[in-house]
């Protein structure tokens, strides 16, 4: 039943289109605007089944809501689904049906890239909607925001590290790295600058070859990365790496990846704290994809979205801290400080700011 699915996370709306066509499916899921227009990526994935689909936009949308307001923006969180299959069954008709929806909802969903779409489909949906980000560079947008995500988590890596030895440097700390795709190698190659030792695996052994090879770095099988004696793990391929299963066997000091919903349940963050282990909140140090795109919104400066991204290495440190003066965990810090902003600002609207103001 949708409407009981709907209701247990307080999602706003959900927008199911099709185009016989192109064959597209897709899935909108607004799940909150509380603080601004819900801002979201498309997924393009080929999922079993219809129920499949919703959960993951469902999940995926709620996670945005969080990950906006963590951030401090003017954003709500929503997030799209095109069921299908990315190798084979894009077609410009299908981007360009799709942003017609899109354009349906008048900005209430603001689109952008996740996995399975590209810059390139994002510039055939802007043909038929405004309400599309990360267009690419030629058309005049900020381009693939997987740099920038990268940028962010170093500066979170560096608040974890402040925090727990008492300095920033991460010259001579061990990472390893889950996935070396367009966020994990981007991030493999800051810390290499950064002079700290790292490892890495995926489960496509050609991206193992490229990090090896671009950056000198060790490998491991895809089964070992996450039992590696090190400073830091970092998930940066799937979500749900972080269960009861695998927390048992890391061997790190900290967690800091870029993957979404790296916990399997809220409970992980609990057995994480218990063995010791100091975990960023997802949401919080992968915020530069989104704040990358935000920025877009303004009329894209790459300095000032940069500099708002260097602000992850503050709040990351802010929510490390109110998770030891609270003693709660890191997650349960996070959520709090996203759940503040959305009653405070979010409450902000019931002063009208004229006649003809409806935001
Ligand atoms: N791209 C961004 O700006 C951005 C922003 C925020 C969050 N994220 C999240 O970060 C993660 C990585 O994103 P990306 O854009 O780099 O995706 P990507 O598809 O480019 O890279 C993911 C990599 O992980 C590998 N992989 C998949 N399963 C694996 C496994 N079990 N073990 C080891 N490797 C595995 C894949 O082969 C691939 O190389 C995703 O969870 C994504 O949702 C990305």
């Amino acid at each position: 039943m949708v409407f009981d699915e709907v209701a247990r996370d307080g999602h706003e709306q959900i927008v199911y289109g099709y185009d016989e066509v192109s064959g597209l499916r897709t899935i909108i899921a607004i799940h909150s605007t509380a603080l601004g227009p819900a801002l979201g990526g498309t997924r393009f994935f080929p999922y079993e089944s219809e129920a499949d689909a919703l959960t993951d936009v469902l999940r995926l949308s709620k996670g945005m809501t969080y990950k906006a307001a963590a951030a401090g923006l003017d954003l709500g969180g929503g997030k799209a689904v095109i069921i299908g299959d990315p190798r084979t069954d894009k077609s410009e008709r299908l981007f360009r049906a799709y942003g017609r929806i899109v354009d349906s909802l008048r900005g209430r969903y603001i689109t952008a890239e996740d996995v399975g779409t590209t810059t390139t489909d994002i510039d055939l949906i802007r043909r038929e909607t405004k309400w599309a980000l990360g267009i690419s560079v030629a058309e005049g947008g900020a381009g693939d925001p997987s740099p920038v995500t990268a940028r962010g988590l170093f500066n979170a890596a560096r608040a974890v590290a402040e925090f727990i030895w008492g300095g920033s440097d991460l010259a001579g700390r061990r990472f390893a790295v889950q996935g070396v795709g367009k966020v994990g190698s981007a991030f493999v190659q800051l810390l290499v600058e950064a002079r700290a030792e790292v490892i890495v695996s995926d489960a496509y052994e050609a991206a193992i070859k490229t990090a090896v090879d671009t950056y000198g770095v060790r490998s491991v099988p895809p089964d070992d990365i996450h039992t590696v004696d090190c400073d830091f793990y970092s998930p940066c391929a799937l979500g749900a790496g972080l269960n009861e299963r695998i927390i048992p066997e890391l061997n790190c000091q900290a967690i800091v990846g870029s993957a979404n919903n790296q916990l399997a349940t809220d409970e992980d963050a609990d057995r994480i704290a218990q063995r010791g282990i100091i975990y960023a909140p997802d949401f919080v140090v992968n915020a530069g994809g989104l704040i990358n795109v935000y920025d877009e919104m303004l009329g894209y400066s790459k300095m000032r979205a940069l500099h708002r991204v260097d602000g992850i290495f503050q709040a990351t440190k802010t929510i490390l801290e109110m998770s030891k003066s609270e003693a709660v965990n890191p997650n349960q810090a996070a959520v709090k400080v996203a759940e503040n902003r959305i009653r405070e600002i979010g409450d902000l609207r019931r002063f009208r700011r004229s006649g003809d103001d409806r935001n």
